[in-house]
This record gives structure tokens, C-alpha cells and sequence, in this order.
């Protein structure tokens, strides 16, 4: 197969995520940016050799990109994702794959009837110690899964944001941006398909009117539960619990003391702040969402800072991990359903059914009940 060539639409914090390791992903090259801003494109432009849009729906006319990653504001994502759909190209969004289960379902229809791929990107099911935890519980070893438990502390509501993204009308605040991940990985160890769900948002910095913490009880179809739970007030940092592995699988600085944000920040500044922000150090170690802990019938898995331990009747056992390839995983993925003719995971299903769940999460929570869901996948491995 020819090489890939990749489109990234929205030139922020995600591209740059994904620009610092497309050489990894063999077989695709970048080929294109589109932004609005025009100080976006001027400096990707001066890094890669790649064409420039100020305009999303150009590239996706450009005879010169094959794949599209949709790294817009949550609620561009729909829209992003039609529109390259309907110009042939295949796709790769980023969480949440959208707002909305509508939104959702335009994209995979879009992405079926234009026959292009629709590729979940920046899920942790990308993580090796989640596919290598998946793995051990598809073999049988230990029995059935009980209970999944996933925590996070962090300072996700202390970082510079701008208003949209801490506006949970928009696709903003800490369940929609992180709650697919802690769902991603509960979804994915569990099998998939969770029955209910029963939460608790909460909204308890002053200066920020959208969720910084959650508390949530995922019921699975076949009796197994999950328990997630984030705060990201920023008091207080789970890495402390995870040999200061952090997202990434980078070491963690911890510091103290900062001043807390007084609200979101204008536009301009928090691009400028970015620009200033130093690239993260190498990557030492396996990457940590928080903390994982997964009991099955006959013993308990969770994270050892590179690989897994696993806990049965004759102790403590050392599993070691596959390699990581970061943000590449999703390109890798991409490329090789096209070139083995295969359906990719996780695909729109996945993360329609990941969407829903955050999404009854919020609603959980406001209306005191328990929610039934109804558009769950089951995890294909
Ligand atoms: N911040 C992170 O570390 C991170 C990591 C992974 C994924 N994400 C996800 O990536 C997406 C983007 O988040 P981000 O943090 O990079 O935000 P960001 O604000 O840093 O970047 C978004 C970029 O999209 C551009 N943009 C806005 N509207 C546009 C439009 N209509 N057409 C073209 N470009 C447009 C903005 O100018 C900006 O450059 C979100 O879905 C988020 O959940 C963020």
C-alpha cells in the first residue's frame, strides 16, 4: 500500500502530541495542517514540510491527504468528521468522539456510506498495560472479572484553559474530557458492554462553572463492576501512588504552591503560554492513567511501574508489557486495517458507546437515578 498521508486539523495541544512521533508509525507522512489561527500555521509551517489550510474543509478537498485526525475543539468534531468522510477520507478523532450520540451516529454514518474508516484516537485501550491486563483476562487464568477499579487525581482544572473547554455545554469540563478515558479503559477490561451506569458530578471550584470531579458505578451486562473516580481540583496528584509514573509514561515534577487559576483565560494567551511550554522529557516508562486495580476470581491485577503484577494463591508474579508507541499507536492501527482489509478498533461503535456513558454519567448525577444504556460495543479481543 501506498504511505498514508495525514491531515491534522486543529494545530493545539493534541497536534503536538501527535507531530512529535508520526515517524514512529511507518508507511504514513504528514502532509497537511488546517487551522483558523493564523500563528498556528505559521509555525507548523516553519517545522514540517507540509501543506497549510486556513480552512478544514480545504484539505479535506486536497487531492494530497488520505487520512484526516480531527484535533478541533469537541464540538467541531461532528462537523470535521463529515466533512472529511464525504471527501473520502478516513478518519481518526479524538476524545470525546463527540458531543452529542447524534453527533456520533452522523459520523459513523458518514463514515460507512463513504466507505473511509472511523478510527477512535487517544484512547488508552492504546495503552500496552491495559491490552496486555485485557489480554491475561481474555486467556481465562484468573476466572471471570468482579470488580474494576480506576482513580485519578490530577490538576486537569488548574491548567490554562479557555472558556469552551470548561464549558460542559461544549464538550467541556472533567467528564467529557476525561471521563472517556477512565471509560476506555473499565470498557475495555469489563468486555465492553456496561448495563448501567450510577453517578456523582461534581462542580466545587468557584471559579470554574463545569465538573472537576466524578464518582461513578458501571454495571456490566455480565454482572462484573467498575468503579472510576477523578478529581481534578489539583490538590493532590496520583502519581504519589504510581511510583511518579504519570500519563505518558513520563516521570512526574511535582510541585506545590502555585496560585489557582482565578477562571479561563483568553484565547491568545493560552496559546502563547503553550508555545513557551517545554516539550515533555523521554519517555521512561509505561504510561499511567491513575491507578488500576482488577480483581478477578482468582487474583488481582494492576500496573508495576513497567510491566504488570499479577496476585494469585502463590504470590506476587511480574508480566512484562508490549512496547509503547504513544500517540503513533493510532496511526499504526489506521494503517494496518487498511492494509489487512480490516475493520480497526476502536472504531465509531466504541466510541459512541464510551460517549454514552459519560454522557449518562451527567445525567446520572443530575437526576439522582441510575441510567440504562443502549448503545453499548463489545471489546473485540
Ligand atoms: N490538551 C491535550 O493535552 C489533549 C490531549 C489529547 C487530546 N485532546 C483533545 O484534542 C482536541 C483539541 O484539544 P486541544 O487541547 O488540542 O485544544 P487546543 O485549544 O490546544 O487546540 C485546538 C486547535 O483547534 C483550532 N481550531 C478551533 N476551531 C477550529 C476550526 N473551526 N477549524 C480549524 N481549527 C480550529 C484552534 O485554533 C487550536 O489551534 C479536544 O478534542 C481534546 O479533547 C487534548
Amino acid at each position: 500500500m501506498k504511505r498514508l498521508r495525514l491531515g491534522i486539523a486543529g494545530l493545539g495541544a493534541a497536534s503536538r502530541q501527535i507531530l512529535s512521533v508520526i515517524h514512529k508509525a511507518s508507511g504514513v507522512e504528514l502532509a497537511a495542517g488546517a487551522d483558523v489561527r493564523t500563528e498556528a500555521l505559521e509555525a507548523f509551517a516553519e517545522k514540517h514540510r507540509a501543506a497549510v489550510f486556513d480552512d478544514v474543509a480545504d484539505m479535506c478537498r486536497s487531492e494530497a491527504v488520505d487520512a484526516v485526525w480531527i484535533a478541533t475543539p469537541n464540538v467541531f468534531h461532528a462537523e470535521h468528521t463529515v466533512m472529511a468522510a464525504e471527501h473520502g477520507k478516513h478518519v481518526i478523532t479524538e476524545k470525546p468522539m463527540a458531543v452529542s450520540l447524534e453527533e456520533a451516529d452522523r459520523m459513523v454514518t458518514a463514515a460507512a456510506c463513504n466507505g473511509v474508516k472511523l478510527l477512535q484516537g487517544h484512547s488508552k485501550v492504546y495503552d500496552p498495560p491495559v491490552r496486555r491486563m485485557r489480554e491475561i483476562i481474555s486467556s481465562g487464568r484468573l476466572g471471570r472479572v468482579i470488580h474494576i477499579q480506576t482513580m485519578n487525581y490530577n490538576n486537569w482544572l488548574q491548567r490554562p484553559r479557555i472558556a469552551s473547554e470548561v464549558d460542559t455545554e461544549k464538550g467541556g469540563g472533567l467528564v467529557y474530557r476525561q471521563g472517556p478515558h477512565q471509560t476506555d479503559i473499565v470498557r475495555c477490561l469489563g468486555g465492553g458492554l456496561v448495563r448501567s451506569v450510577r453517578a456523582v458530578t461534581g462542580r466545587w471550584d468557584p471559579n470554574f462553572d463545569t465538573e472537576g470531579n466524578f464518582a461513578a458505578m458501571l454495571d456490566f451486562e455480565d454482572g462484573a463492576v467498575a468503579s472510576m473516580s477523578f478529581n481534578g481540583y489539583g490538590y493532590f496528584d496520583v502519581t504519589e501512588l504510581t511510583w511518579d509514573i504519570g500519563e505518558g509514561g513520563y516521570r512526574v515534577e511535582r510541585r506545590g504552591g502555585e496560585e489557582r487559576l482565578a477562571g479561563p483565560i483568553a484565547a491568545q494567551e493560552k496559546y502563547q503560554l503553550a508555545a513557551k511550554t517545554a516539550p515533555s522529557g523521554d519517555r521512561m516508562h509505561q504510561p499511567f492513567f491513575g491507578l488500576t486495580i482488577v480483581s478477578c476470581e482468582r487474583g488481582v491485577i494492576r500496573q508495576s511501574p513497567d510491566g504488570l503484577y499479577l496476585y494469585t494463591q502463590e504470590g506476587r508474579e511480574q508480566v512484562p508489557c508490549g512496547p509503547r508507541y504513544g500517540r503513533a499507536a493510532e496511526l499504526m492501527e489506521l494503517r494496518a486495517g487498511l492494509v489487512e482489509e480490516r475493520p480497526v478498533f476502536p472504531d465509531g461503535s466504541w466510541g459512541k458507546a464510551t460517549l454514552e456513558v459519560c454522557l449518562a454519567m451527567l445525567r446520572s448525577s443530575k437526576e439522582q437515578r441510575e441510567i440504562r444504556l443502549e448503545h453499548q460495543a463489545p471489546c473485540p479481543f
